[in-house]
């Protein structure tokens, strides 16, 4: 029995779920170590990219080898797939699916993973739609904060930079509202503020949260900080973004005044907003984060499967 179909955003996931994905990756991890399993050896995953991508797409395919599968798909799928020639997403899924057992698919559009899954014969996970959500970036965010602080309940979150255009902070807002006491402080520039969709779903589930533009003042008390890119390429304009541009930067300075357990996450790639001199501080996890994605897609590989094709 799968315990997951689609995964296309953060919301489908609960305190239980989430502990058991945890708990998988947990195992992953030793798996990994031994240099994979054979268990899925007549299973074939699709990637299907019509953005750029390292980790996601890298840690996706090195998964699915590591537990015996086979991977087929393309990258810049905008040009490298008869996209170009016209074809709608919905077709370009239908057939997709009757090639492979999994599509994981990233696109320009918010919505497109839905999209996808409503005419997917397989599962169809999201590995980022837009300037919508990045579920699996935003597990293995969740998986990196409890293995370094052994649990999520009553930290403190600084989410830091472009709020609005940053897939990645949505989901791990829907993903916190699992834990207790949990604050987030959100710290952007004014152009790219957290949406007002985001915080209506936080004040359903009584999340406590606040805005500010103020990282200092929050350097010496958050216990996660996690820093953002600017996402250039998603402004409207270049005028628009070099008002969010720069303006807050992770250095040895700001490092310093942090509490002596913080952990500093980042999605990467990072575009200068954290400075490389901050690398070989213990705090500095966004290396650790990117390497825990590899762990959290072998588990959610395997909660789609289930107990197919032992
Ligand atoms: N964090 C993340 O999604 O990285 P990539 O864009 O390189 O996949």
């Amino acid at each position: 029995m799968s315990t997951l179909y689609h995964v296309l955003g953060a919301k489908q996931f609960d305190r239980q779920l989430l502990d058991r994905l945890f708990d998988s990756a947990k195992e992953m991890e030793q798996v990994a170590v031994r240099g994979g399993i054979q268990r899925y050896p007549n299973k074939i995953m699709s990637t299907l990219f019509f953005e750029a991508s390292t980790r996601t797409r890298f840690s996706f395919e090195s998964a699915m080898h590591r537990l015996g599968g086979r991977v087929i798909g393309t990258e810049n799928a905008s040009q490298f797939s008869s996209a170009i020639k016209g074809e709608t997403l919905e077709d370009m899924i239908r057939i997709i699916s009757g090639y492979s057992d999994l599509i994981v698919m990233r696109h320009t559009d918010i919505g497109a993973a839905k999209r996808a899954a409503a005419v997917s014969g397989v599962p169809v996970i999201n590995a980022g739609d837009g300037s919508g959500e990045h579920p699996t970036q935003a597990l293995l965010d969740l998986y990196t904060i409890q293995k370094e602080f052994g649990g999520i309940d009553g930290l403190h979150i600084a989410m830091i930079g472009d709020l609005t255009y940053g897939r990645t902070v949505h989901s791990l807002s829907y993903l916190l509202a699992n834990y207790r006491d949990v604050r987030i402080s959100f710290i952007s520039p004014d152009n790219v503020q957290i949406p007002s969709y985001v915080k209506q779903y936080l004040d359903e589930k009584k999340v406590a949260y606040e805005e500010t533009s103020d990282l200092e003042s929050l350097a010496g008390s958050a216990d996660v900080f996690y820093q953002t890119r600017i996402q250039k390429e998603r402004f409207p304009s270049v005028e628009e973004y070099s008002k969010a541009e720069g303006k807050y930067i992770i250095d040895r300075k700001l490092v310093d005044t942090m509490k002596r357990n913080a952990l500093i996450l980042h999605p990467l790639p990072r575009a200068g907003e954290i400075h490389t001199e901050v690398d070989d501080d213990p705090r500095a996890a966004y290396f650790r984060q990117a390497q825990n994605g590899l762990y959290i897609r072998m588990a959610l590989i395997e909660k789609c499967f289930g107990d197919q094709d032992q």
